[in-house]
């Protein structure tokens, strides 16, 4: 049974944990007040604690032991990567308008396809569960293979304020755990899970053929990319990024955001945090290639104009053998900005500047002669844009938009 306050609020959660093939009772989240916004608590169960075999949630935030965490301020950041964001919370507000959605509900409406390897249930004997504050609006849970097209058409009509109700019921399905700003459906097909990006009204060019154009550089770059494909449908475009936090067979990975490894806030979208800080807190949780890793991602997104490189744009995965950098996502020319969001290392200016970011260098460790090998790779892939553009089919127009990038 959930708990359900008299004010209809959810007042705690077990935490799960894939661990050894299943989903174990990890701890217990537990919330006071009736605001929107309440003060979390989570304590690990001791019968987690005395599993050898499990590691910490967040071995910055939530080290392995009996303390009670404050949530920051709801709940450990942690959970906040498991949950929704912009998107989810925009969808999930429109399907039940008159509920009051906290960090609580608002984990609570997700499945087990949620980003990572955490789940949220009402209780460890009931095991990972969904809970919608509105019982009549109980989508089919988790529709992940429902219609692409009509997931496409019902994730833009409720962006532009025009969903029916059983459009709703459909993206709360598809789509009430995952994170980021725009409009995306969690969507499953025989090759396995997959997150489509939509396009949104505000678009200055065909933005999802642009991002997987600009993966493709970063691939070429030697960056470590998930695998994707771009549909159409009506015209519009759809791209598919495989999910790089489950195994072929659908285990998932834990999976950490750097702005939770930082401890920043989640409503922080500004840092004082650099590209050679995420390196060094990377390397901390036992990242091998961080430094040079960091050094490739900065360059990759100082060419393409990606200034949209915020904390929650960067993660690491455990696939079983430790952290590592996540493969890289999201990334798009930001054109409305010309500085990033994280500067390259301290001392150093968020210009969005190729040869003021390669000069940081030394703030990653490496030798002269290091730095210009991955700059030499990321200026050829960069150099094969113009191919890349014609193989994806971009359109004129936008190449036009974008012909800054090709001059770089
Ligand atoms: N290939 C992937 N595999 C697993 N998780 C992913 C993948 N791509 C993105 N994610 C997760 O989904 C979230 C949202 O994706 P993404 O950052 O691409 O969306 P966005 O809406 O463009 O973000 P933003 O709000 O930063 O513009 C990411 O923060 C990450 O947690
Ligand atoms: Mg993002």
């Amino acid at each position: 049974m959930w708990r359900i306050s008299p004010a209809d609020r959810l007042d705690g959660l077990t935490v799960f944990k894939h661990l050894g093939g299943r989903y174990v009772p990890a701890g217990e989240l537990t919330f006071a007040g009736q605001d929107s916004l309440r003060p979390g608590i989570f304590k690990y169960a001791q019968s987690y604690l005395e599993i050898d075999s499990a590691g910490p949630i967040d071995p910055i935030g939530l080290p392995l032991d009996q303390r009670q965490f404050a949530g920051c301020p709801e709940v450990p950041l942690a959970c906040l990567d498991a949950g929704p964001e912009g998107w989810g919370r925009t969808v999930l507000s429109m399907a039940f308008e008159t509920s009051t959605l906290g960090a609580a509900e608002l984990l609570a409406a997700g499945t087990t396809a949620r980003t990572g390897d955490l789940a949220f249930g009402a209780s460890a004997e009931a095991g990972p569960g969904t809970y919608y504050p509105d019982i009549t609006l109980s989508p089919a849970i988790s529709d992940a293979s429902a219609d692409l097209e009509a997931l496409m058409t019902a994730a833009i009509a409720a962006d532009e304020g025009s969903a029916t109700h059983e459009q709703l019921i459909l993206l709360v399905g598809a789509c009430a755990d995952v994170g980021g700003a725009r409009p995306k459906a969690r969507w499953r097909d025989g090759e396995g899970e997959w997150i489509a990006k939509f396009s949104t009204w505000g678009d200055k060019f065909d933005d999802p053929r642009i991002e997987a154009v600009c993966l493709d550089v970063a691939e070429a770059a030697g960056l470590p990319v998930p695998k994707r494909r771009l549909m159409t449908f009506s015209g519009k475009t759809v791209l598919l990024v495989k999910r790089f936090d489950r195994s072929e067979d659908g285990k998932p990975y834990p999976y950490l955001s750097l702005g939770t490894l930082f401890q920043e806030p989640p409503g922080s979208y500004g840092t004082s945090k650099t590209y050679a800080d995420m390196a060094a807190t990377a390397q901390s949780t036992g990242v091998i290639d961080a430094q040079e890793q960091m050094f490739r991602r900065l360059l990759v997104n100082a060419f393409l104009h990606n200034t949209d490189d915020h904390l929650r744009n960067h993660a690491v995965i455990d696939k079983g053998s430790g952290w590592e950098l996540s493969p890289v996502f999201d990334v798009v020319p930001y054109l409305g900005r010309k500085r990033h969001v994280c500067a390259p290392a301290p001392e150093f200016s968020t210009d969005c500047d190729p040869q003021a970011a390669f000069t940081s260098y030394a703030a990653f460790g490496l030798t002269l002669e290091q730095a210009e090998g991955i700059l030499d790779d990321v200026r050829t892939a960069v150099r094969h844009l113009p191919v890349l553009f014609e193989q994806r089919e971009v359109c004129r127009a936008d190449r036009q938009l974008l012909r800054m990038l090709e001059t770089r």
